[in-house]
């Protein structure tokens, strides 16, 4: 168990964030040059300029982060745990991909143990990383998800996970049934939804691997518990799409299958939606569900390219996400850097306070949890990173040295591209600099 920090503490720094909900993250980014951020048993009590902050709480502890910059922990909304070691596995696009090396991985996961060790590898990636809460996938077994949660929950993290749900369509040893699916789901969210700073997310894989009779089970489940999270793949691959034409030939459209279970509202994420019909577009919007946009993923199987004008055309919520172990990178401002490439292809710029916001405080009020993470503002959990845009030779000549709100939008672009988990010099949760603990458990235990 890492220790708590119950003290108060005042970090100087320039600070970047969203405090609210905007469509125009560029006009409404709130920027303090040499700030200050106040926090008090676990949670963020005043935010402003290091002079002010500094009279106001004199009682605080000073942590001098000058020149480096803080963002608000950052949110990955949609990967895969036990994918972690199978990331980067050479070609094929993500049917064979998933029958080639997807699923005999996740087999592992059965076992506890095994379980645990990786929960504990795949953490430490995200916290390196800066990610604070992440949606995940673990596989079909309730052990993976236990092993989850607990490793989370040690460190006091928003997690985001749910029992994976496949009755077909995938290797008998990976199979679960209606009634186990839904049984062993209402065991984990009576357990963890809601516990500590848990929450669940139904997990059906994709429409492929569960019969009308299991999508049935979960959608009951899903009009019993309003508040637990949906998430599932929708429209990535042409073959995938086709298949999900024959499998369900009586349902208007891919996105129509999850809608007939009662799956499709503001606490569903679907997985790429790259190649959506215009009512489908249309439906998301409508219900406020949210489509997550993996650029590493999508590159990395050939999958397509998500097109964000027509997301924002139809005004439908958009969150980024790494997608690992088809995305190729824990970290989420190198997955904003490949968004932006995705983009460039397409001729539309995304900037990268619009990155940002898409990793912060966009899904943050889409899901409805802008009261505890995704900004800085007081009351909302002290998760937060510390960026040092200065971390190597080339970074120190790329970065400027000041920082000013012009200059903080040119490193966190630069640092998208050439950046990397160096970048991250303190990824707080709660109050507590995780990283650092990590490292120095990781320390004691070599
Ligand atoms: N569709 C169904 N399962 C998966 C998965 O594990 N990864 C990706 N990228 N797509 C999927
Ligand atoms: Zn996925």
């Amino acid at each position: 168990m890492i220790s708590m920090n119950d003290n108060t503490t005042l970090y100087r720094a320039d600070i970047l964030h969203f405090s609210r909900s905007t469509h125009t993250p560029k006009k409404d980014v709130c920027f303090f040059r040499d700030g200050a951020l106040v926090v008090r048993e676990k949670k963020i009590v005043d935010i402003g300029s290091f002079k002010e902050l500094l009279e106001n709480h004199p009682e605080a502890t000073l942590v001098d982060y000058s020149g480096k910059l803080i963002i608000p922990g950052l949110i990955d909304s949609h990967l895969h745990f036990p994918q972690t070691e199978m990331i980067a596995k050479y070609g094929s696009q993500l049917l064979d991909w998933l029958e080639n090396y997807t699923f005999p991985t996740e087999q592992k996961f059965s076992n506890p143990e095994y379980s645990r060790d990786i929960a504990q590898k795949f953490l430490s990636q995200l916290i390196n990383n800066g990610t604070t809460t992440a949606f995940v996938y673990p596989s079909v077994h309730k052990a993976s998800v236990d092993a989850l949660f607990t490793c989370a929950s040690d460190m006091e993290m928003a997690m985001v996970t749910g029992k994976v749900c496949m009755d077909r369509h995938c290797p008998d040893y990976l199979q679960d049934t209606p009634t186990t699916a839904q049984k062993d789901s209402q065991v984990l969210i009576d357990k963890w939804h809601e516990n500590g700073r848990n929450r669940y997310a139904l997990t059906p894989r994709f429409a492929p691997t569960s019969s009308e009779a299991q999508l049935a089970a979960l959608g009951e489940l899903a009009q019993q518990y309003p508040s637990v999270f949906i998430q599932t793949h929708l429209s990535e691959n042409h073959g995938e799409i086709e298949w999900v034409k024959q499998l369900f030939p009586n349902h208007e459209s891919y996105l129509d299958v999850y809608d007939n279970f009662h799956m499709v509202h503001s606490k569903s994420l679907f997985g790429h939606c790259l190649h959506l019909h215009e009512h489908e577009w249309e439906r998301l919007r409508e219900t406020g569900a949210t489509a997550v946009f993996c650029p590493t993923s999508n590159l990395f199987l050939g999958s397509g390219l998500f097109c964000i004008d027509k997301a924002n055309q139809y005004g439908v919520n958009i969150a980024l996400a790494t997608d690992v172990g088809a995305g190729t990178s824990f970290n989420m401002l190198k997955t904003f850097g490949e968004a932006y490439k995705i983009g460039q292809l397409q001729n539309t710029k995304i900037s990268v306070l619009e990155g940002l916001y898409m990793m912060t405080q966009g899904p943050a009020t889409y899901y409805g949890l802008e009261n505890d993470i995704g900004n800085l503002n007081p009351g909302s959990y002290a998760d937060f990173v510390v960026l040092n845009p200065h971390f190597d030779e080339l970074s120190k000549l790329r970065c400027p040295k000041s920082i000013s709100i012009d200059s903080a939008e040119d490193i966190l672009f630069a640092l998208s591209f050439i950046g990397d988990d160096r970048a991250v010099q303190a990824t707080y949760i709660a109050g507590t600099n995780v990283k650092k603990s990590i490292k120095e458990q990781q320390y004691a235990m070599a």
